[in-house]
């Protein structure tokens, strides 16, 4: 039966790695799962590298799992790129049209996306990792969607700028080094999220989608089915933890099960009197604790994390008003009481966002904590198909066949990143 290469797609989060080998098979509408691995990270902080060898370790143990349990080697490989030194900014770009008949072709296009990246003010040791576009003016007629077959002169493109820190990518590259991989598609998280959890319904009329990680949120906001804000905050379930455990006065790693055993960020739900026996989680403890004390620890941090996902909303002008409301993933949305906290502090209905369904081993993948990695895989499936394979090149707006979102290697992440390619 035809089917694609396999297709291995990573997710190095500061919580936890996360690896998924798929395959698209003629026949089958969901890509197939033929290995799906988390395991706990190291070398992480804040979503960043910080060792690089560490984390290596994790990444060769996780990809040797997956391959073990597909039977066969990876063939295409993604990374997902994370972390708070993320960014994304609104830039403009401006061409002559090319063609003496001022017919728009693919090329012009192309070279506005590459005024936009080129004009963008960013701070130094910056990477672009995509470009998406926001709209196209074409002389006096604005907002176009599509600018290609329209005839005039001058045309213009705001865009989305989004990548990382040089020293992230840097990070990156050093462990696929170490690992022996040659990725071909770098994206960042909070994109990846919303690709695996969000449908264009929700995107159509206005959503946010939070990605509560171990050390960090990302907050990416679509309206009229378009990126309208994305951030990634410095706050996460590891922050929870930590909480905990200066409340309880234990070691960080009780504190972590005391969190997933009895939390909850709903103390009204937790009677006063429950105990938490905490001998039986750890032979050094004596103590009982009470549980509606560690509800109140960890409903003041979840709060703390959606107020600043609202001060996100409020920047980009949405607090309070997107109809489809937010959605919850990451390993930090299935703490009990997440999807109700975040209802009354964002005002917004609100529920827990679950990857595509994929054919295969379906039980590893189908949680809110695979977001991020299963998006990756229907990526680099799109993406195979599409023949828009490498890192360095990049696709253009307004295509039916590509992707509403961009992928588009910076010109210095080209050159730095050419060693890794397969040759063309
Ligand atoms: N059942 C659960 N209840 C509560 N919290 C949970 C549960 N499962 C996982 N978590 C928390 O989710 C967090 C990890 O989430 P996730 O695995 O999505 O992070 P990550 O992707 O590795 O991190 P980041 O995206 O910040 O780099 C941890 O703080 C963990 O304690
Ligand atoms: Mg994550």
């Amino acid at each position: 039966m035809p089917k694609t290469e396999n297709l291995l797609a990573i997710d190095i989060g500061s919580s936890h790695v996360r690896a998924v080998m798929a395959q698209s098979v003629v026949g089958e509408d969901a890509l197939r799962v033929l290995g799906a691995v988390s395991m706990p990270s190291e070398g992480m902080r804040r979503g960043s590298v910080v060792d690089p060898d560490a984390v290596a370790k994790t990444v060769e143990k996780a990809v040797e799992h997956a391959e073990r349990m597909a039977g066969s080697p990876a063939r295409v490989v993604g990374l997902s790129v994370s972390g708070t030194d993320i960014f994304c900014q609104k830039a403009f770009g401006v061409v002559a049209v090319g063609r003496s008949d001022g017919e728009v072709a693919e090329g012009d296009v192309e070279r506005v996306i590459e005024e936009v990246e080129s004009r963008v003010m960013l701070p130094a040791n910056r990477e672009v990792l995509h470009v998406i576009p926001k709209s196209y003016r074409l002389d006096d007629q604005t907002n176009i969607k599509d600018p290609i077959g329209m005839r005039g002169v001058r045309l213009e493109a705001e865009a989305f700028v989004i990548g990382t820190s040089m020293r992230q990518m840097k990070g990156l590259a050093r462990i696929s080094e170490a690992v022996g991989l040659t990725p071909t598609l770098h994206a960042v998280e909070p994109i990846l999220a919303a690709e695996a959890v969000l449908n264009p319904k929700q995107k159509e009329l206005g959503v946010v989608l939070i990605d509560i990680g171990g050390s960090t949120t990302s907050v990416i906001v679509y309206e009229e089915g378009e990126l309208v804000h994305m951030s990634v905050l410095p706050v996460g379930g590891m922050h929870i933890t930590n909480d905990i455990a200066i409340g309880l006065r234990t070691s960080i790693e009780t504190a972590e099960e005391v969190k997933l055993k009895y939390g909850t960020a709903t103390p009204s739900e937790v009677g006063k009197r429950e105990e938490v026996d905490l001998a039986s989680l750890d032979p050094h403890e004596t103590e009982s604790v009470s549980r509606y004390h560690v509800a109140e620890i960890i409903e003041a941090r979840m709060d703390e994390i959606f107020r600043l996902v609202n001060e996100e909303l409020r920047k980009s002008e949405r607090e309070g008003m997107l109809p489809a409301g937010a959605v919850l993933c990451g390993g930090g949305s299935l703490l009990p009481g997440a999807v109700d906290l975040a209802k009354a502090t964002l005002r917004l209905p609100s529920h827990i966002g679950y990857p595509k369904p994929l054919g295969g081993i379906l039980d590893r993948v189908d949680g809110p904590d695979f977001a991020s990695a299963v998006g990756l895989a229907l990526l680099l499936e799109e993406r195979s198909h599409s023949g828009k394979g490498g890192i360095g090149r990049f696709n253009v707006g307004g295509n039916a066949k590509v992707p509403e979102w961009v992928e588009h290697s910076g010109k210095k992440a080209k050159e730095w990143l050419r060693k890794f390619l397969p040759m063309e």
